[in-house]
């Protein structure tokens, strides 16, 4: 095995597997790839050869179970969970628990997620909604100067003002709970011992803290743990986290209250409520209330599929299926046909449309939920698609509602970061989980061993626009409206394909393209996720940079759109079910498929 067998350049800078597949491996090893190897040098012969898979493009199978996530260490933690005999469940603890650690900027402890949950015992879909809530004392002008003006995103999003109350801890116990049948102590001990005896660090993470230098070093206590001595951690460093083996002890021992109330929640708010210079308002009375809701899914019939996932406040499963909804009669069995994306990416515009205008948390704001997935209106603005050219202007539609309201379109900015794990366990039991803490990095307050969301910027920072209220405007105690799309697919009832990805807003783009790419495209879940991206949300078409999607500039532009090509960082790992189970990981990150 060579040092590019293990850690490939493509997973360094970018190595995207067109259609036709065509690997970009490097011919020589550079000292990134050194490093990286390095830091992954201790893993499994199993994890080593699930590189090697993703290196050449191909799905890793397996029989029983499977875990995807972003980093090998915490894959290797949930698989070892599985092996034991653990549910998907269980393995979701131990892999959330390592990702926090190796992934800090990503998700962690800080933050919130969303789950979906296949049942195999009952048949039965749940999600989960463990996103951050507005504190108690945020007010609708929260990210407004004392002139009204909007903040600028950065100045809203260091600091304490954008933190939300973390879900995360809440949901992984509250999955446990009802799923899990591992001791829950025992799913903390390769995150702690981690924590307690060092880990790589790996060239992501540490690119991810080259490139945030100003903003990590405006916080003692984030500045100390990512510039020790005032020099930046580079991969390959050993790094401990006694603080987070710490945080994570007493959770393992007493439950997410030692989280949620005592020493360590008064840490988070006094951290938030003294951060120089932005100072936040999230209370302990926020900490101590904060509960994680059970909500319907949202599933959309596509082809001979049924597709699932969160309801609002993500709209991602509201998006993702007004999409394949609105494709649903059409023809786009051809990737290279120019016309192919003129349909996804003007039913794209069209669901962003509606998006924008009335997805939010519907436990603030009416919704019409039911009619924005309702057949005959995805029929009706599919009527819209019949033309050859790009849509010159795309508006919301009418849903059926019994509510008379009219809303303001929304004004929210939003950047991608976040995680996604996919697991399948060997009852059957599948799960879907989206993890974040929103920008990368979060909110850069760094308090017991992790960073804090800076989730309350998925608000709008406006109220209103054009003089009506926007739906996803900051209300005390509201869930900000994500893009997560943690996706289960069902066919007969039966799960099929497990997906979603990190990315922002973009990550609707991304899991309703990979989607496709396996169900009309006929793709495997490796190529599925590889495939270079094509992304479209508000009318700019985006086209990957490096790949060979750059040839539909031209017809795109011919067809009406701006075309921008640029990186497009997503995350997607999924797990295809069938007679065997395929994993497929993102070459844009550092993740695997591992399975037995
Ligand atoms: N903060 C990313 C999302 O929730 O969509």
């Amino acid at each position: 095995m060579t040092l590019r067998h293990l850690f490939p350049s493509c997973l360094l800078t970018l190595c995207i597997v067109t259609p036709t597949f065509a690997q970009q491996a490097a011919d020589s090893v550079s000292p990134e790839e050194a490093t990286a190897m390095a830091a992954f040098a201790n893993l499994s012969g199993a994890a080593d050869a699930a590189m090697t898979a993703k290196q050449e493009g191909r799905p890793v199978s397996a029989d029983d179970w499977m875990v995807v996530a972003a980093n090998p260490l915490a894959v290797e933690a949930g698989a070892a969970v599985l092996a034991d005999g653990g549910t998907a469940a269980d393995a979701m603890v131990a892999v959330q628990a390592v990702l926090g650690l190796v992934e800090p900027q990503s998700s962690g402890l800080g933050g919130g997620a969303f789950l979906v949950w296949y049942d195999a015992a009952t048949g039965e879909m749940t999600t989960l909604d463990g996103r951050e809530t507005a504190p108690i004392a945020a007010t609708p002008t929260l990210f407004q100067d004392e002139n009204g003006e909007r903040l600028g995103f950065f100045d809203a999003v260091v600091g304490g003002l954008s933190v939300g109350t973390p879900g995360t801890p809440k949901l992984i116990e509250d999955a446990h709970r009802r799923w899990g049948q591992s001791n829950w102590a025992d799913l903390f001990t390769d995150a702690i011992a981690l924590a307690d005896s060092g880990f790589i660090v790996s060239p992501r993470m540490a690119g991810a803290i080259a490139n945030d230098a100003d903003r990590l070093q405006r916080f003692p206590d984030t500045a100390d743990y990512f510039f020790p001595g005032g020099t930046a951690v580079a991969a390959g460093d050993l790094l401990t986290n006694a603080a987070y083996a710490d945080t994570l002890r007493q959770i393992a021992s007493r439950g997410t209250d030692a989280f949620y109330t005592g020493p360590i929640a008064e840490d988070i708010v006094a951290t938030i409520r003294n951060a120089p210079g932005n100072p936040g308002v999230l209370s302990t009375v926020d900490m101590a209330l904060y509960d994680v809701v059970e909500r319907d899914p949202v599933c959309v019939p596509y082809r001979s599929f049924e597709v699932c996932g969160m309801g609002p406040p993500s709209s991602g499963a509201l998006t993702v299926g007004q999409i394949l909804g609105m494709l649903d009669s059409y023809d786009i069995s051809d990737p290279a046909d120019p016309d192919t994306w003129r349909l996804i990416g003007d039913a794209s515009r069209l669901a962003f449309a509606d998006r924008g205008r009335y997805m939010a948390d519907s436990d603030y704001v009416p919704m019409p939920t039911e009619g924005l997935t309702d057949p005959a209106y995805l029929a009706e603005r599919a009527t819209l698609l019949r033309g050859d050219d790009a849509l010159p202007e795309v508006t919301a539609g009418n849903p059926n509602w019994d509510h008379a309201q009219l809303w303001g379109d929304d004004l929210s900015i939003e950047f991608p970061s976040t995680s996604h794990i996919s697991i399948v366990d060997s009852y059957g039991n599948a799960l879907s989980m989206t993890t974040t803490i929103e920008n990368g990095f979060g909110s850069r307050l760094f308090v017991r061993g992790f960073l804090l969301n800076n989730e309350l910027t998925d608000f709008s920072f406006a109220t209103h626009n054009d003089g009506y209220p926007i739906a996803n405007r900051i209300e005390p105690g509201k869930r900000p409206r994500s893009s997560m799309s943690p996706t289960i697919v069902t066919q007969d009832g039966e799960p099929t394909l497990v997906i979603g990805s990190p990315g922002g807003s973009r990550i609707i783009g991304y899991v309703a393209k990979a989607i496709i790419a396996h169900v009309d495209w006929g793709m495997d879940v490796q190529q599925a996720v590889s495939m270079p991206h094509l992304v479209n949300r508000f009318g700019t078409y985006d086209i990957e940079e490096g790949t060979d999607l750059i040839s539909l500039e031209d017809p795109l532009t011919e067809l009406g759109y701006e075309v921008n090509i640029r990186g497009l960082n997503s995350g997607l790992h999924a797990i295809a079910i069938g007679d065997t189970l395929q994993g497929g990981a993102d070459p844009r990150r550092e993740g695997i498929a591992l399975g037995e």
